[in-house]
């Protein structure tokens, strides 16, 4: 899946040029961080304590995410620990753990590594096309922002995902969400992974399965933060705001909203 380097840096650029005049001259952004950076890498950078990048248990979860070759490049580690950490909190609550938008998996066979997930007599559903983004739910604003781009960044890896997952408790649902929500058979959430990067199905997919969702369950909206997602992240304020729950916004980009 996902662009190679040059296309990265192709798309860095872009995003520089339409967006440096909103770069204000007292911006973080020309703020050094306080020592040597631990971590620089996925949109951020930090000299702050990462201990968990020597964590034996966290490394090998996070080399089986690798080992399913999510895009080239591929480095996500404070993106992995939030997830993996999260998934540890809930794992005791009654419920199953849902992602929509996989991919190759890597999320989610992180986390099954970690918390030893086919021990907890719990289903994992995954959703996805597993053949990339649907062009007619990208909305003209999305279209402006870049969200296109992510059409061709996505290659058939429904294979793939089978063989990855072939000796866990997943049920892997291939079809477009919205269509296939109604697949995922199950009435109670304690996890919830949103990450398609278009508005649309995700905040079908919110809207459905918040009611499923166990109290004390946690929801992870992966993009919420990043300046090419803004309108998802729009869409998740007001549907937050709706619900009257707190969205903690994290500097990995990611959101977390606990169901109440
Ligand atoms: C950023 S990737 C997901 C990455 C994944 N969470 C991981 O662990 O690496 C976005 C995924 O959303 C999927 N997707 C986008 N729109 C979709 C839709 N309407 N229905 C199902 N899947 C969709 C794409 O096929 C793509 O695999």
């Amino acid at each position: 899946m996902a662009y190679s380097f040059p296309e990265r840096i192709i798309h860095k650029f872009i995003w520089f040029v339409k967006n440096f005049r909103q770069i204000k001259k007292d911006s973080v952004i020309f703020h050094a961080i306080h020592g040597p950076a631990v971590y620089n890498t996925d949109g951020l950078a930090t000299s702050n304590n990462s201990d968990f990048l020597k964590d034996e248990k966290f490394l090998k979860a996070y080399n089986a995410a690798a080992a399913t070759n999510p895009w080239e490049g591929f480095t996500s580690q404070w993106r992995f620990y939030i997830v993996c950490w999260f998934a540890d909190y809930v794992k005791h609550l009654e419920g199953n753990f849902v992602e929509c938008g996989v991919n190759t998996g890597a999320y989610s066979k992180a986390i099954i590594e970690y918390i030893n997930f086919d021990s907890l007599n719990k289903t994992f559903y995954l959703l996805d096309t597993f053949e990339g983004l649907v062009k007619e739910q990208i909305t003209t604003e999305e279209e402006k922002v870049g969200v296109s781009n992510y059409l061709k960044a996505y290659t058939n890896v429904y294979e793939q995902v089978k063989e990855t997952f072939k000796n866990n408790n997943v049920k892997i649902i291939k079809g477009i969400v919205p269509d296939t929500l109604p697949m995922v058979t199950t009435n109670k959430i304690a996890y919830l992974s949103i990450d398609m990067n278009v508005t649309k199905p995700e905040i079908e997919a919110l809207e459905y399965f918040w009611d499923k969702m166990v109290s004390g369950g946690v929801l992870i909206h992966d993009d919420y933060g990043f300046p090419q997602h803004i309108h998802q992240k729009h869409a998740v304020d007001e549907f937050a705001k709706r619900k009257n729950v707190k969205v903690l916004c994290l500097p990995t980009g990611q959101a977390i909203i606990f169901k109440p």
